[in-house]
């Protein structure tokens, strides 16, 4: 597949988003492709969020698919909690992961598509030897825990690696960024390679509930950037 051909994908993160208006809020982001959905402990970063009651409730009234990111500490001990209530992706951190390649593993025959993802110092060869079990792979651009973060422009060369993998071995992967994105930086993310994008503060700040002009501006720029 050329460059070109990519299908981008926008995906907004409900983590800035008005908990208490849960269905108007996903309403003005149904545009997206994704809904990206940050679980922390407390543990694998200091941030506490929502668990799988939360992500179920949100399941029912979401019109797009959930891509569930578990920055979680033993995320193979809640799994089949997760996929139960209705994550369509689930992504863990390499990090928490021992056995990564069976976890990912794990995910898929729990019927949902399996991610792996890396902290900006991890280095993209962690996933290297799992890519036959990997539906995604998220490539974190500011370090986890936090919504309104810089995105780390020391990433791309990991992404540029990572694509190079992908297409050099014709897979059907998607490579994903989460953090800092923004209009003027998802471009140079597109062009390193990354097709799935994940933005939180930039779609969902100022609340507003006409997001879907700023959900067509980062898909523009994305596809500018691979014409
Ligand atoms: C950060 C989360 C992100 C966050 C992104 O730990 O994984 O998904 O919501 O927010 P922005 O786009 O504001 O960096
Ligand atoms: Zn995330």
């Amino acid at each position: 597949m050329s460059q070109s051909e990519r299908e981008i994908k926008i995906a907004p993160s409900i983590l800035a988003c008005d908990f208490m208006n849960m269905e108007r809020e996903l309403r003005s982001i149904e545009t997206a492709d994704l809904i990206h959905v940050d679980v922390m402990d407390g543990r694998f970063v200091p941030n506490l969020t929502i668990g799988p009651p939360i992500v179920r409730q949100i399941k029912a009234i979401a019109t797009r698919p959930l891509d569930v990111h578990l920055m979680i500490e033993a995320p193979e001990r809640s799994l089949e909690q997760y996929v139960e209530a209705g994550a369509d992706i689930v992504g863990v951190h390499a990090e928490t992961c021992p056995h990564l390649h069976g976890t990912l593993g794990v995910i898929r025959r729990l019927g949902a598509r399996s991610c792996a993802v890396l902290n900006p110092s991890t280095p993209a060869e962690a996933i290297e030897h799992v890519l036959d079990e990997v539906d995604q792979i998220l490539v974190m651009t500011v370090n986890p825990g936090f919504g309104g973060q810089s995105f780390i422009e020391a990433m791309l060369p990991k992404i540029e690696r990572i694509r190079g993998w992908i297409d050099g071995r014709g897979l059907a992967i998607d490579l994903e960024v989460d953090g800092g994105i923004k209009e003027e930086n998802v471009g140079r993310a597109a062009a390193a390679g990354a097709n799935v994008c994940v933005a939180g503060t930039s779609v969902v700040e100022p609340p507003s509930l006409d997001r879907k002009p700023r959900i067509d501006a980062l898909r523009q720029a994305a596809r500018a950037a691979l014409a």
